[in-house]
């Protein structure tokens, strides 16, 4: 099967009350292991590339290694997704280099300009047959390098949408109700907490749109202590409960970010890894171990908080 769009699985997903996950990718490893366990439990799935990972990777090399993943995976439906676009030159430099779906992040911008800005990439991505999810609301955490402080972050304003989503003709919206990127998402001793009031007002006001959650990482602590135990120092890492990812998965929302988490179970294996093997040296030997982490880390969020698998 060729790049699908997330039109389909949106629309399926808003149906049957639950979400596909959109997981990021920055090498082989990473991509093998999404795939292999999205193909073993016949799950469909976003994969997404950020700012960060073409830099790091290059276009070409990410563009390739999931095609060849689309070629090893026989039907499985697979999109390919921008991640927090910044601007429309790099929407239009995705669009054009063969993603299907892409999300312009305007919103650092006020209202008027997220709207003129996430209006132009959709007229283009549309007459490109791609999708286009937008924002409103900003996260806290790091993206692509920038901070965006707790204090400095906001709640979606559901007033709002509906004027975004007509203005603009996006295909999915990304909202913030208290999610944010990143391993570290609470202090420690507060309790998480996330707007479901903001998630049913806005759903409320958009019957059938599909809803999108940044920042969906729930950061385990059996790997955190494991990262710990093996020389790391992530202290006081702490992710959103996955009861919680449960329950806005059986909402509107039909996309969940996850990054953090894989990065965190590739990060527990090759420590373990070497730590306990320190006359390794060779690559493949810990990056074995890490792509397993990967695929069990997806495979125990298709299974238990997307509720996606067999959907394919
Ligand atoms: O939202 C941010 C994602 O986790 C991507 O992170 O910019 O470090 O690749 P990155
Ligand atoms: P996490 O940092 O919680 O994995 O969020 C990832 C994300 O939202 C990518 O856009
Ligand atoms: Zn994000």
């Amino acid at each position: 099967m060729a790049l699908v769009t997330t039109t389909e699985m949106f629309r399926k997903a808003y149906d049957g009350g639950y979400a596909i996950g959109a997981f990021n990718v920055n090498n082989m490893e990473i991509v093998q292991g999404i795939t292999e366990a999205a193909s073993e439990l016949r799950a469909p799935v976003i994969l997404q590339v950020s700012a960060g990972a073409r830099k790091y990777a290059k276009h070409v090399y990410l563009t390739k290694l999931v095609e060849a993943a689309i070629a090893d995976c026989g039907d499985l439906p697979i999109a390919l997704h921008l991640d927090h676009g910044a601007d429309f030159e790099v929407c239009k430099s995705c669009i054009d280099g063969g993603f299907s779906s892409v999300m312009i992040d305007g919103s650092s911008h006020s209202f008027e300009e997220n709207i003129a800005l996430t209006r132009k990439v959709v007229e283009y991505a549309h007459a490109h047959g791609v999708v286009v999810e937008g924002e409103l609301g900003q996260l806290a955490g790091i993206e692509d390098e920038v901070k965006v402080h707790a204090e400095d972050a906001s709640y979606t304003n559901p007033a709002q949408v509906e004027e975004f989503v007509e203005k603009t003709g996006v295909d999915s919206l990304a909202i913030a109700i208290g999610t944010s990127h990143g391993a570290y998402k609470f202090k420690p001793g507060q309790k998480p907490q996330l707007r479901f009031d903001i998630l049913e007002e806005v759903s409320r006001r958009l019957p059938g749109f599909p809803i999108v959650l940044h920042g969906a990482s729930s950061v385990p602590q059996d790997l955190v202590k494991v990262i710990n135990e093996h020389g790391g120092q992530m202290p006081n890492a702490i992710g959103i409960p996955e009861e919680m990812l449960r329950q806005a998965a059986k909402m509107a929302v039909c996309k969940i970010n996850i990054d953090s988490d894989i990065r965190v179970a590739m990060t527990a294996a090759i420590r373990k890894y070497l730590d306990e093997n320190p006359s390794h040296f060779d690559p493949r030997q810990y990056l074995s171990p890490a792509r397993a982490a990967v695929k069990a880390m997806v495979a125990h969020k298709i299974t238990d908080v997307l509720g996606c698998a067999g959907k394919a």
